[in-house]
């Protein structure tokens, strides 16, 4: 005779909760992987690419440096930014940008939220502010120093909450970092600009 081995004295109501939930468990899992899945072949078949920065052009005006070591100056800087992706595109949500001298920041400005649709170029102009920024160590010397020679080694850093969107799906919030360094900008004519590439970091 046929005995069952393991079976203990079940109260039925237990094993009917116990079974619900072992389903609930087994739907939740599967959704996990459905969705695990959904993404993945998402991600395959967008293949989305970094976005491609570049200091294109770069202007100094009104540069005072005080006696005091207190910095007056405008900077001028075209940002380009490049989207190179077929079917992603990019909310800026908030974008701040910021010059710096051996690790002093000189000025920060904020941009103008914007929307980049896929394969697309958006150039920011932007104009950052030194007010009776004071300066310290030896960043007052070296920046006289800069200043005769003509010519000056600058960061522009810029750093973005965005989102991304693909076809109706948007992406939760991400920092973007860009880097740019060096950017050599001549104190006279920004004619002579060279274009400074850029380190994206998402
Ligand atoms: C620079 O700033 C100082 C203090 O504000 C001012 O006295 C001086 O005239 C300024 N120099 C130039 C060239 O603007
Ligand atoms: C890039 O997108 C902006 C904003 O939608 C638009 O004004 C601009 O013309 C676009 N540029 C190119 C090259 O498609
Ligand atoms: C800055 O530009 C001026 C005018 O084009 C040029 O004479 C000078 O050599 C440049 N300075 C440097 C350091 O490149
Ligand atoms: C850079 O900006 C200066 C002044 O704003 C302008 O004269 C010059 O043509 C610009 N250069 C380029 C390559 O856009």
């Amino acid at each position: 005779m046929a005995q069952p081995l393991t079976q203990s004295h079940p109260q039925p109501t237990k094993t009917k909760s116990s079974i619900l939930l072992r389903y609930i468990a087994i739907i939740i899992l599967a959704l996990i992987i459905l969705v695990g899945i959904a993404v993945l072949i998402i991600w395959l078949v967008l293949k989305p690419k970094h976005l491609q920065y570049s200091v294109e052009n770069a202007s100094i005006h009104d540069f005072n440096l005080t006696d005091a070591n207190h910095l007056y100056a405008n900077f001028d800087f075209t940002i380009r930014a490049n989207n190179p992706n077929s079917k992603v595109s990019f909310y800026y949500d908030s974008v701040e940008v910021s010059v710096r001298y051996e690790d002093q920041t000189l000025a920060t400005n904020a941009v103008q939220p914007f929307f980049q649709p896929h394969k697309n170029v958006t150039r920011m102009h932007v104009r950052l502010t030194s007010q009776t920024v004071a300066l310290y160590d030896s960043v007052p010397k070296d920046l006289k120093l800069e200043k005769s020679s003509g010519d000056i080694e600058l960061d522009v850093l810029i750093r973005a909450r965005i989102r991304f969107k693909v076809g109706m799906w948007k992406s939760k919030h991400r920092i973007l970092k860009i880097f740019c360094s060096p950017v050599l900008v001549n104190f006279s004519k920004a004619k002579s600009f060279e274009r400074a590439y850029c380190d994206v970091e998402m």
